[in-house]
């Protein structure tokens, strides 16, 4: 089948396959003395960790993975997403995000010759007036389907969402799949926080899994998120070989190869993940944490909206009265609204949170103005001690 869409850049059609790739396998197939590598090396990543993410991945996606062909080791999921930019954005592909997007996406888009096009996720009315689920973000795809061009390449998806939380379900992949397969477009979905989804959902959709989407799809993972280690920088690529091919062509001259011991000791929890709960543990380790936080903003009744996964609160602040004129530096007025209140909530409560008018586009840093995002992966000590100090919001909040 031919996949005229699926055509890599023309900064990677023209790399010849690596030497080091044909080299070293050939040692290794023939039993040759490698007397050629300076190094030895394995560019996709360790086999010991490709092996781990085929059996632990197998199952999820429902296909036996091949670890040689189907599986990148890459320098974290920020590398892996921009190897992957970079293997297929020429000048001027534009490339679907949806807001708010993860900050990281727009100059990996960029910097690789790439436009990104944004399409909103939007909250209810009611958000501002009571507690929703992330499940009430939605999409519209016929908005989503108006700003495609002839010159899309692709669709980046997020689930969990970071920083709504969000889960997209089956239906919602699927009318993105379809939007995805009547225009011919890659699938990048980045399912960092694959691993941390709480119940009542019971499993976690995968686009990759429905349908054909797999032949079209590239799934990014991260061993920093799975085992809370972000600074091992060891993430991966899963997908077809026709798709995964070029981003390893890309990401052969971008880092080579990641760090051994690290990619060794995600192997060993992963593996070690198949006969013990490491996961199911660790989902309820972020439950507690997710309701020691989320208790200080109903006893100061500030609705937010529920994460299903990942492990972030959106704080509705249009409650909180900011004492007037405060000496807000210079630096902020050029910023959307919401970075005041975190500037405030930092410098005055003692909790920083995160403005999230910086995962929007400027036209749309009104959507952002009245949310504040608050990272609940922290010490249980550390989470008590936040919740102290934002029950001092008390009398700045009206109503
Ligand atoms: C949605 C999302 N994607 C990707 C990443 C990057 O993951 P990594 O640390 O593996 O590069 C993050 C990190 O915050 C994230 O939130």
């Amino acid at each position: 089948m031919s996949h005229p869409r699926f055509t890599p850049a023309a900064r990677v059609a023209k790399f010849d396959q690596d030497v080091w790739s044909i080299f070293t396998p050939l040692a290794a197939e023939t039993k040759a003395i490698n007397l050629g590598q300076g190094f030895m090396n394995h560019p996709r990543g360790r086999p010991r960790l490709r092996n781990a993410l085929a059996a632990s991945y197998s199952s999820e996606f429902g296909r036996d993975l091949n670890p040689d062909t189907e599986i990148l080791v890459t320098a974290g999921a920020n590398e892996a997403m921009f190897a992957t930019f970079a293997a297929y954005l020429d000048e001027g592909s534009e490339v679907i995000c949806m807001e708010p997007f993860f900050d990281q996406y727009i100059a990996n888009i960029t910097m690789n010759g790439g436009k990104p096009v944004f399409v909103p996720l939007r909250p209810p009315a009611h958000a501002a007036e009571r507690n929703i689920s992330s499940a009430e973000w939605r999409l519209d795809i016929d908005e989503l389907k108006s700003k495609i061009t002839d010159k899309t390449k692709m669709i980046v998806l997020n689930t969990p969402h970071n920083p709504v939380g969000k889960v997209f379900s089956e239906e919602e992949l699927l009318a993105i799949g379809k939007v995805a397969e009547d225009h011919n477009l890659i699938i990048l979905s980045d399912e960092v926080y694959d691993r941390l989804y709480y119940p009542p959902l019971q499993k976690f959709p995968r686009i990759a899994t429905l349908g054909n989407l797999w032949e079209r799809t590239i799934t990014v993972g991260s061993g920093g998120k799975s085992f809370a280690a972000t600074g091992w920088r060891v993430g991966w690529l899963i997908g077809p070989e026709h798709l995964i091919k070029y981003s390893f062509a890309a990401q052969t001259r971008v880092v080579f190869c990641v760090n051994s011991p690290c990619q060794e000791a995600i192997a060993a929890g992963l593996e070690a993940s198949l006969t013990k709960p490491i996961f199911a543990d660790q989902t309820s380790a972020y439950l507690a944490k997710r309701s020691i936080l989320s208790k200080v903003f109903d006893e100061l009744n500030l609705p937010y909206t529920m994460p299903e996964g990942a492990y972030y609160i959106l704080v509705n602040t249009a409650k909180i009265q900011l004492p007037k004129d405060y000496p807000f530096p210079a630096l902020l007025d050029t910023r959307g609204n919401d970075f005041k209140m975190c500037y405030w909530l930092t410098k005055e409560i003692g909790v920083c949170a995160i403005p999230p008018s910086e995962f929007y586009t400027k036209d749309h840093w009104p959507l952002a103005e009245n949310f504040a995002r608050f990272a609940y992966c922290k010490t249980d000590d550390v989470l008590h001690q936040a919740v102290d100090r934002l029950r001092n919001l008390k009398p700045y909040i009206t109503k």
